[in-house]
Order: structure tokens, then sequence, then C-alpha cells
């Protein structure tokens, strides 16, 4: 099963290359691997963040495993030709609806939360994020200058009823197979495309009598979060929200270096595009400091969701459990483990 390995850029490739030696090992030649350049790494190499070569490849693929875009290099290129274009065009391309953002507190790290050990204790929510639509998406969109010569940018948030009906039932067939509560986030007190979105979710939860439906806006989930992260059990929310309280959830359970994502078009698996949450990390690039669990947690997600592999899949999460449980732990949890020894603990743990 050939898997389509999108590196990018930053700290991308280093984790990706811990991921590539733990698949590996896992599965010997179940899978094979084919690489090539995206992000700031794809316009260097062929002028586009997303080369056509590329996407080919991820359109073949049974699976893509990408590790990060971004580069300030790219900074002042216009926006169809910087990084983030690359991620974006995958997901729009290739279909990629369902956004999975699960967020697990692992017993080994209960004091790498910011939160207090006893308000972060038996995490275990997952993230539903709706990824092709939204303000993400949605047009018009643009600058202009106005009548009396003031600058103005505008974005279109926008969900039509069929875009909501199926994250709906993601939710809700996840939630099914888990504590069977579903929390459905948006903003329908002020907005518009909220009100719908709360109108066919609650249309769909009549399908669902066992599963415990409520509604927060998102700002009062944004405190429940670090109020009391353990009450989650599955969130569906829309592009921008997610976004936002994903990045919020992997620092819940303690470092965004760890928190896996798959991204897909059917939630019963398919093709799918895994990646770690974390971004590029410039910062740390080439250093051998990132944190790769997020990227090989990925890898585990790609071989259950859509790869059929759910044996192999479990015991990359049992390696990473009891790698972490061994004390190995990077610069992001605190500790001085290299990305190679961090893999290397894996893999010994396998
Ligand atoms: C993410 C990232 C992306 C997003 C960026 C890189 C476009 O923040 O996957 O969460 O906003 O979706
Ligand atoms: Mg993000």
């Amino acid at each position: 099963m050939l898997i389509a390995l999108l590196p990018g850029d930053g700290i991308g490739p280093e984790v990706i290359a811990e991921a590539r030696r733990v698949l590996t090992a896992v599965c010997g030649n179940k899978i094979s691997f084919e690489e090539a350049p995206v992000g700031g790494a794809g316009y260097k190499a062929a002028g586009h963040p997303l080369p056509q070569e590329t996407l080919d490849l991820a359109k073949r693929a049974r699976a893509v495993l990408f590790g990060a875009v971004g580069d300030p290099a790219c900074d002042g290129l216009e926006r169809r030709l910087r990084p983030e274009q690359a991620i974006l065009g995958l997901r729009k391309e290739l279909g990629l609806w369902a956004n999975l953002r699960p967020a697990t507190m692992f017993p080994e790290l209960a004091d790498a939360s910011t939160l207090r050990p006893e308000v972060a204790k038996g995490i275990d929510l997952v993230i539903v994020r709706e990824l092709t639509g939204d303000v993400y998406f949605g047009t018009p969109r643009g600058r202009r200058t106005t009548e009396t010569g003031r600058r103005e940018g505008f974005d279109t948030m926008r969900y039509d009823e069929d875009e909501v009906r199926r994250i709906a039932i993601t939710g809700f067939e996840m939630a099914k197979r888990r504590r069977k509560r579903l929390c459905s986030v948006d903003k329908a007190n002020v907005l518009e495309t909220s009100q719908l979105w709360r109108d066919v979710v609650i249309e769909v939860s009549a399908d669902y009598p066992d599963v415990q439906l409520e509604h927060m806006y998102v700002d009062n989930a944004a405190m429940q979060l670090v109020r009391a992260p353990a009450h989650f059990d599955v969130i569906i929310t829309g592009n921008l929200f997610g976004d936002i309280l994903s990045d919020q959830a992997s620092m819940c359970v303690g470092s965004i270096g760890l928190l896996p994502s798959a991204s897909l078009r059917d939630w019963r698996g398919a093709l799918g595009l895994y990646e770690p949450i974390h971004g590029s990390a410039p910062d740390i690039a080439g250093q051998g400091k990132a944190n790769p669990l997020g990227t090989i947690l990925s890898g585990a997600m790609m071989l259950r969701h859509s790869l059929d592999l759910d044996d192999e899949a479990a015991k990359i999460e049992a390696a990473v459990a009891k790698a972490l449980a061994s004390g190995a732990r990077t610069a992001d949890l605190g500790g001085t483990t290299s990305t190679r020894d961090m893999g290397e603990a894996v893999l010994a743990a396998l």
C-alpha cells in the first residue's frame, strides 16, 4: 500500500523521518513510501507550494502522511504561493472535509500540562473539525479600497446544510462508539451560519437517541476546555472555531507536539491525510529538538483509518506510551531527548 510522504518545511522532515522508521518497523513490506516536496519546499523545487506532481502522488496513494508547512522566507510571496496554501489545497483537492483531532491525557504526562493535574486528569476528547468550508473558503473574500479611500479586508463565513449534516453524522457516529456525548460548538447567538449549523445538528440528532447532545457557544467552550476538559467526549465544530479550539486542547494534555490528526472524506476511512497538528516551528528546525510523537501517532491513525491495520496502529500507540513511561521527553515536554532519540525510544518499546 502506497503512502505519500510529504515532509514540508521546518521541523517537518525531522519528524517525518522518525514516523517513517516506526511505520517501517511495524508494517514491513505491507507498505511503501514515495516522497514529494510541499509548502516552501514545493515552491523552491517547482515554483508552487503544491506542485502538480505532489498532488498527483497524493491522489494515487492510499494515504498521505504530512509533516508541516510554513517558511518565513516565503512571507513576502503573494498569498496563493505561500506554504500554507499547500495544506489548504490538499484538503480541498482531495475533498477531506472531516478533521479528527483527538486529545488524550497520557498519565505519564500529568505534570506536563499547564493545567493543574486534578483538572487535566482523564482528558479524552476528540474534536471533529469541518475542514473545507467556513470563512476559510467562503467567497467573496478580498481586499479593496472604499469610496472614501480606506483599505478594507473581507471574508465570508458560509455553510450549507449538507456540509453541516455530514459533520454532524460523523460526530454522532463517533460519539456512539465512545462515551455517547456530543458537544456542538457554534456562535448561534450572533451568527446566521451558526444558527443553521445548530438547526441541522438538532435535525440529525433525531437519528441518535442514545447520544446525549449539548450545544455550546465557542467562547464558553474555550473557557470550559480549561475549566473542566474531562467533561468533553466528542466535539463538532466549524473550520475556524475548530482550528482555535484544537490548539487549545493540545496544550491541556501537555504539548502541541503530541497531537495527531486525520483528515478524511468519509468518516469510515478511505483516502486520508494524516498530520501532526503543530506547525513547522522554524525557530527550532534542524536542531533535533522537535517532538516526533504527534507525527508517529498520526502514522498510527493512518494505519487504523486508511489501511485497516488496527493491530499495527495499537502497537505504535502502546510503544509511544511506553517510551514516555521510560522517561523520554523532548524539549517541549521539559526534557532533553532529541528527535532521533525519541524515535529510538519508540522503536525500542516496539
Ligand atoms: C491547522 C493549521 C492550518 C489551518 C494552517 C497551516 C493553514 O493551523 O491545520 O490547524 O489553519 O487549518
Ligand atoms: Mg491550526
